[in-house]
């Protein structure tokens, strides 16, 4: 049988331009996945969705489209959620407790996708049962949780993916390859934002569902706009830095939507590694004008795989702006040794940069990263680094905010570091 899915495979590498194996295989090892595709009728995957809430119906989505998966159950405790989902299949059964789900002996795997709080003891629960894992980002609630869901995954010898879909998204993918191959130099600074405008919060039909629908808003089920939005766009840094980073330091506040929320609206942290680069990561959620963005910096350019373009230095023609200071510098300072003024503004270059590919991808990576897990699964080869790029990701910003809270800046710790080892790239500078 031809692979079918959304976006095949042989489409995908076509995305990726010129790119060759032998660099996706150093900068994106997890894309072996998709290098074991068979191609025969009986390689089903029985799935459980736990969860089938907003992110679990989108997720669904695609796994409905995949003909080597069949959708054979659902666990919510919110009866719309069950109902919503049997809406979109029919013939699966449905549970309100998830251990229900995990007797079932013919599902090979589970999609978890229930509030932060609780992914922990379910993916542990569903190792134990035999069932192969993909769990939504963060992982854990806590850095203890992680270490407990990755040492179970290695113990079970399940399959263990996370919901980080840059992992898979051909922009990521092609800027990671140029920026591993020094095309912008060494890498001595990520910012990485996320910003809105708006208070985050949901509609509730009544008033004790509060909790249950706006969970992200409260310190029993999550940390927030770390655990929400910072988990993606800090694994995309230290793709890029190709390390982790060696200590982390923080600012939280709720500043503008004080309306009975207990976590941060308004963050920033910086992480920094051992030759000194750093990484920052923001959210403002009252301001939307930058939206998001990882803006990696090399001495020789620029890349945002967000806005999909790169940009380098030195280009050529010069603002109109900078040619009135040159002559103003020449007319000054034309016989004097000056290397340059002292009062001319770096404004922002004006180079517009060129796409990372030649057209928007038809993915955020989301689709493809459940089509790597399903045949993870149905090969029973767990892909080099995915597991431990969602690990790293959930414990980055789980000590992101451990930071924010103590008010300390805090070492990454010894307890919690795993076998990861860095990636062979040109982009890192000698420390
Ligand atoms: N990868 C991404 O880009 C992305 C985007 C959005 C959300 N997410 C993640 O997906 C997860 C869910 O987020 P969401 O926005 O869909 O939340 P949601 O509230 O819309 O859905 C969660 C669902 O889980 C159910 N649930 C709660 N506790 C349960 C339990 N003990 N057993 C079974 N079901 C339970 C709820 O009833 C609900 O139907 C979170 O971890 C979130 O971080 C990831």
């Amino acid at each position: 049988m031809e692979y079918s899915n959304t976006i095949s495979r042989r489409e995908f590498l076509k995305e990726l331009g010129i790119l060759g194996a032998g660099i996706l295989a150093t900068t994106s090892p997890w894309l072996s996945a998709f290098g074991e595709i068979s191609h025969t009728n009986n390689e089903r995957c029985r799935i459980g969705l736990i969860g089938p809430g907003s992110r679990g119906q989108f997720l669904l989505s695609f796994l409905k489209k995949n003909p080597k998966v069949e959708i054979a159950a659902f666990a919510d405790i919110y009866q719309p959620s069950l109902d919503e989902a049997l809406k979109a299949v029919p013939t699966a059964k449905a549970y309100k407790d998830y251990r229900k789900l995990l007797d079932d002996k013919s599902i090979d795997a589970v999609v978890i996708a229930t509030p932060l709080n609780t992914h922990c003891q379910i993916a542990l629960d569903a190792f134990d049962a035999g069932k192969n894992v993909f769990c939504e980002k963060t992982i854990g609630y806590s850095m203890e949780d992680c270490l407990k869901m990755y040492n179970k995954h290695l113990e079970t010898n399940k399959i263990f993916f996370s919901g980080q879909q840059r992992l898979f998204d051909p922009r990521y993918i092609k800027a990671m390859a140029m920026v591993h191959d020094g095309v912008f130099g060494p890498v001595n600074c990520v910012h990485a934002y996320w910003n809105r405008n708006g208070d985050w919060r949901r509609p509730v039909p009544s008033p004790e569902l509060e909790r249950h629908i706006n969970w992200r808003l409260y310190k029993e089920y999550s940390k927030g706009l770390m655990t929400e939005l910072a988990c993606h766009q800090l694994q995309v840094g230290t793709w890029a830095l190709g390390k982790l980073p060696q200590k982390v330091m923080g600012h939280g506040a709720i500043t503008f939507w004080k309306d009975g929320r207990e976590v941060y609206d308004n963050i920033n942290c910086i992480y920094t590694f051992d030759n000194g680069e750093m990484m920052t990561w923001g959210s403002d959620i009252s301001n939307k004008f930058y939206g998001l963005e990882e803006q990696i910096l090399g001495n020789l350019g620029t890349i945002e795989p967000e806005r999909g373009k790169y940009y380098f230095e030195n280009i050529d023609p010069a603002p109109a702006f900078l040619q009135m200071i040159n002559e103003w510098e020449n007319k000054l300072f034309g016989a004097m040794p000056f290397a340059g003024t002292s009062w001319a503004p770096e404004t922002a270059n004006e180079n517009h940069g060129e796409y990372i590919l030649g057209k928007r991808p038809e993915t955020d990576g989301t689709s493809l990263n459940l089509d790597a897990f399903v045949e993870a699964v149905v090969t029973n080869k767990q892909p080099e680094r995915i597991a431990e790029e969602g690990y790293y990701a959930s414990l980055l910003c789980l000590l992101g905010h451990e930071a924010i809270t103590s008010g300390t800046i805090l070492d990454f710790p010894n307890e919690f570091k795993i076998d990861y080892p860095s990636y062979n790239t040109k982009a890192i500078k000698e420390s």
